[in-house]
């Protein structure tokens, strides 16, 4: 098994390349069938979720499909701050079209909680989202994401767009950090 290591943290192979590319094209054709006489309009949700956006993005066949950024941030190191930052707004209207959320990893549900509140004041005709990673049992708001890729425990990962402060987003595929076992030698 592959390992990585920054900043004093080992992470070991969780999800490869190639079961990521498998999630992402059933996505992209449930968003395809459900969005096939719309032109939805992409929001990635940066930094994060850049990667998974530009695959998932390619990998819809919707002619008239359009792609735009937000950007919040609430991680700190390996944990959610619980306070969310918009750093980067909306730049364009959303009146009336199908608005389809990007997210890397729903955890807390915060970000995306606060991102369909802001939304549903700028008057959609409908906000779905789409997320790679679901951590369901972190959730502490009341959410299902429409289009999930993997639902997975409550572990930090990172790889695939995913970050340690800043590092490892280049990685091809999700690793996920090593739990200290004491008693083994
Ligand atoms: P939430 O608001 O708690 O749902 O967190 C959402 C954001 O926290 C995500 O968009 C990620 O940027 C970050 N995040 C949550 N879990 C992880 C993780 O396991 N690794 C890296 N970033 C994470
Ligand atoms: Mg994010």
């Amino acid at each position: 098994m592959d390992e990585v290591t920054y900043k004093g943290l080992t992470f070991e192979t969780y999800i490869s390349r190639e079961e990521i590319a498998k999630q992402v094209q059933r996505m992209a054709l449930e968003i395809q069938r459900d969005c096939k006489d719309e032109n939805p309009l992409f929001l990635c949700v940066l930094n994060g979720a850049f990667i998974f956006a530009a695959d998932l993005f390619r990998a819809c066949n919707l002619p008239d499909a359009e792609i735009t950024f937000i950007r919040f941030k609430s991680y700190e190191g390996t944990s959610s701050t619980g306070e969310v930052k918009k750093i980067m707004g909306l730049s364009e209207s959303i009146e009336g079209r199908t608005v389809i959320i990007v997210e890397d990893i729903v955890d807390t549900g915060v970000t995306a909680q606060e991102l369909r509140n802001l939304l549903a004041t700028l008057n959609p005709k409908t906000v779905k989202m789409a997320t790679l990673l679901f951590k369901p049992a972190s959730l502490t708001v009341g959410l299902q994401p429409e289009y999930v890729g993997f639902e997975i425990p409550s572990k930090f990962i990172i790889g695939y767009g995913l970050d340690l402060d800043g590092l490892a987003r280049n990685l091809s595929d999700i690793y996920v950090l090593k739990e200290d076992k004491k008693d083994e030698n």
